[in-house]
């Protein structure tokens, strides 16, 4: 598998993407853990934020400690069950930039169209990562990045949920340059393009569609 590719198996992680497969979750237990989750996960795909360092008093004394280093993060939401992701993301660092990408499987021939794109200027000066709970064909995610790299952004990850080993792939091959973070690496996707076992439609299981 692409060593790109961070599977992340913090037990909390693993509990809690235990609750979000189990098809009797509720939606509001559903959206509450994989915003719990998101935070966990941001947490990994945050850790080399660059640091600089201020100076400051405590309450005994004058010392420099670690600060981040300016507002260059921009977080990029895939259209919709990405933003199940951004919540927990958000929670973590509220002052991020937010960008969003409209994209839409076809349900025949599983590729992605595009509907919506509007991001935040100087994407290149930015730690970008893009969210999508789940990497199955990598068609959305494969074409976010294109669209991402299009409008200057350089330094690009992509954090999602749930993987499928043939996403990982075509992702990876198609762009090597962006680390993928995610909670699970699956068995296989299916005949109509669902991650096995994964845990269905994200977007229908957060909104309580069809
Ligand atoms: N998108 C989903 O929401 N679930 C899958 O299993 C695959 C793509």
């Amino acid at each position: 598998m692409s060593d790109m590719l961070t599977i992340v198996d913090h037990p909390l992680i693993q509990h809690k993407l235990t609750i979000l497969r189990n098809k009797e979750t509720s939606i509001m237990q559903f959206r509450q853990v994989l915003r719990e989750i998101s935070f966990v996960l941001g947490c990994e795909v945050t850790k080399d934020l660059a640091l600089g360092e201020i100076e400051i008093e405590t309450p005994l004394e004058h010392t420099t400690a670690p600060y981040l280093e300016g507002k260059k993060l921009c977080f990029v939401s895939i259209l919709r069950a990405g933003n199940g992701l951004l919540e927990g993301v958000l929670d973590l660092v509220p002052s991020a930039r937010v960008g969003h990408i409209g994209l839409y499987r076809d349900p025949e021939m599983l590729e992605a169209v595009q509907y919506y794109f509007k991001t935040p200027d100087a994407l290149g000066e930015r730690q970008v990562i893009m969210v999508d709970p789940m990497l199955a064909t990598a068609n959305t995610a494969i074409t976010a990045a294109n669209l991402l790299k299009e409008k200057g952004a350089r330094r690009i990850k992509f954090m999602s949920l749930v993987a499928a080993p043939e996403g990982v792939r075509a992702f990876s091959d198609t762009h090597p340059d962006i680390p993928i973070v995610t909670a699970a690496l699956d068995r296989e996707l299916n005949e109509y393009g669902y991650i096995m076992p994964g845990l269905g439609d994200a977007g229908d299981r957060m909104y309580g569609t069809k």
